[in-house]
């Protein structure tokens, strides 16, 4: 029978987590079955368990719950436990439960192998400071930056960030007002406005000499803050890589086997745009 994956969210339905996995077991040679699961709020923890004792291997994890699956693992990877969020569990053969978080290496690997983009001594700044952002900071900072500031309506969120991954390396809060006059090399949407159709308020200036926009979502069409920053004359992107890398460093969590990415992306994007 083969290893038994899924990926737990709600809602879950339009999740393209099963084709990115079923790509990369075809592609690998690897035999598992990958499928998505709804899980009702206040479930997810019988919800695991019961994927468990099903025999399951291992499983994604996404909005909502990706903080409660930090609570219920056994042990964390570094970059999970500081993540505050775990996407990624792996169920070992002695029943306990390892939690990863892969969404940072995701983003790090598509802005740098796939985008070919250099971290080292730029000026960063990421928008927002939810869960989106904070799974995603440690393989930024790691870059060494020249500057990472972290812009957020709620400043106060901002400044929580800075403190905890200060750390790591020196982390600027800010207001998205007091962005005016300056500048950034790249700027990257960690805010949950482009789900609702809305531009984050970032002032004109930042987009000045900027490299790239990245933002974390995607859609089949450029988001308000893609065709903002193309406006400007800004190369924008979204975050389709980013999601078939995070999936790919879950699947070599699970299997230790590292897919190639490109042909996926490549599809799903195919798939997204409906061709
Ligand atoms: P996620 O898990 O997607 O990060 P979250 O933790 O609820 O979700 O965080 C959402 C982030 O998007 C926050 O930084 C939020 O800003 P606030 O902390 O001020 O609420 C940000 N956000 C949501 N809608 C936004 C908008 N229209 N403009 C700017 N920022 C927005």
């Amino acid at each position: 029978m083969s290893d038994r994956y899924a990926v737990m969210g709600h809602p879950v339905s339009h999740s393209r987590s099963p084709f990115i996995h079923g790509q990369f077991a075809a592609q690998t040679g690897q035999d598992i079955d990958y499928t998505a699961i709804d899980v009702e709020p206040g479930s997810f923890v019988d919800a695991v368990k019961q994927f468990q004792a099903q025999g399951g291997k291992g499983l994604n994890v996404t909005v909502p719950y990706k903080q409660e699956a930090w609570q219920l693992v056994d042990t964390r990877s570094h970059r999970a436990e500081l993540a505050g969020a775990v996407n990624t569990i792996r169920m070992n053969d002695d029943g306990s439960l390892y939690g990863d978080n892969t969404d940072g290496i995701g983003l790090l690997r598509d802005l740098t192998l796939n985008l070919d983009m250099t971290l080292h001594q730029k000026r960063i700044l990421v928008l927002g400071a939810g869960g989106a952002v904070r799974g995603v900071l440690v393989p930024l900072l790691e870059q060494g930056p020249k500057q990472l500031t972290i812009a957020n309506r709620t400043v106060e969120k901002a400044v929580e960030l800075a403190k905890v991954f200060g750390s790591i390396a020196p982390v600027e809060p800010a207001g998205f007002e007091q962005l005016a006059g300056q500048s950034f090399d790249i700027i990257i949407n960690g805010t949950a406005a482009s789900l609702g159709g809305e531009l984050p308020p970032v002032p004109d200036s930042a987009y000045e000499n900027c490299e790239l926009v990245y933002d974390m979502m995607y859609a089949r069409e450029p988001t308000p803050f893609m065709a903002h920053a193309s406006k400007h004359g800004v190369g924008a992107v979204d975050g389709l890589g980013m999601l078939v890398e995070q999936a790919a460093e879950s699947f070599y969590v699970w299997r230790g086997v590292m897919p190639d990415t490109a042909p996926v992306i490549a599809a799903v994007r195919r798939a997204l745009s409906g061709a």
